[in-house]
């Protein structure tokens, strides 16, 4: 492992960058973080809910007692998040889709501040805090522009719910299988903003890295990824990604 401050990306990293035909970036709630909204565990504010953690309300086990409740903490986050806008380590990674031949964009994050910057074909493995999803139809449907959100489904009748992964869920079907197939196959993936610790979301840069791609993370702080990493630029995100854009 090579760490250098956020002031310099190696001779390595820059000839890789200018060359690279397929690049993969994973992201997590950091790299919202500058935006404003709460990280869950390193570097922001822990977020819990009416003294509950978040693990719990945003669970299924909540969802199974509680929607009503469920539906309560979500439509808060949206209220938080709804006048947050990307910042510029969304912005680049946006420029990046039209730079690169093949690029994949995954990410933990449900905010949906990579959509406002402009980036398309998004893997959320974690859902869209933006979308609802029926419970018996699994018809999807978007709520962002909407000042109250419909509780039942227009098509069957049945409830609406977040269209979020909550804990004690699977992933959105597929969107694992696509995410690893691209970590397979790109030629360096940037890990930007998450403690690695939540799988299999985790597993990804293992994956990259296992298949001869350049590792590279972006975090403030070391995280258990750390040491598997080519190259780990500490600090930013919004104030490492535009120093790419500054390379050309
Ligand atoms: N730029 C880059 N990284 C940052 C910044 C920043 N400005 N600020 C904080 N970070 C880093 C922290 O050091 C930490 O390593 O972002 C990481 C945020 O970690 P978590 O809060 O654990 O978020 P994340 O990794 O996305 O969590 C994964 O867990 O709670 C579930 O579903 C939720 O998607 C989430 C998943």
């Amino acid at each position: 492992m090579q760490a250098v401050s956020k002031q310099s990306i190696s001779e390595e990293l820059r000839r890789r960058f200018e060359s690279a035909g397929n690049v993969l970036v994973l992201t997590g709630a950091g790299v919202s973080a500058e935006s404003g909204v709460p990280t869950f565990r390193g570097g922001g504010n822990a977020t819990a809910w009416k003294g509950m953690p978040f693990d719990v309300i945003s669970s299924a086990r909540m969802l199974e007692r509680d929607l009503p409740a469920v539906w309560e903490w979500f439509d808060y986050r949206r209220n938080l998040l709804g006048p947050l806008e990307p910042n510029p380590a969304h912005r680049e990674i946006a420029r990046w889709q039209k730079q690169f031949q093949q690029f994949t964009l995954v990410t933990q994050n449900i905010d949906g501040l990579h959509q406002k910057a402009g980036s398309k074909d998004i893997i959320e493995l974690h859902g869209n805090i933006w979308r609802a999803r029926c419970v018996g139809c699994h018809t999807r449907c978007d709520i962002s522009n909407c000042d109250s959100v419909l509780r039942e489904c227009a098509g069957c009748g049945d409830p609406l719910r977040p269209d979020v992964v909550l804990f004690g869920e699977m992933l959105p079907p597929g969107a694992f299988e696509l995410a690893a197939e691209s970590a397979r196959r790109c030629e360096i993936c940037f890990v930007v903003g998450t403690s690695a610790i939540v799988y299999p979301a985790a597993s990804l840069p293992e994956i990259a890295k296992a298949a001869g791609a350049y590792l590279c993370e972006v975090n403030p702080e070391p995280t258990p990824l750390s040491d598997l990493c080519d190259e780990v630029l500490t600090g930013k995100a919004g104030e490492i990604l535009p120093m790419f854009g500054r390379l050309q």
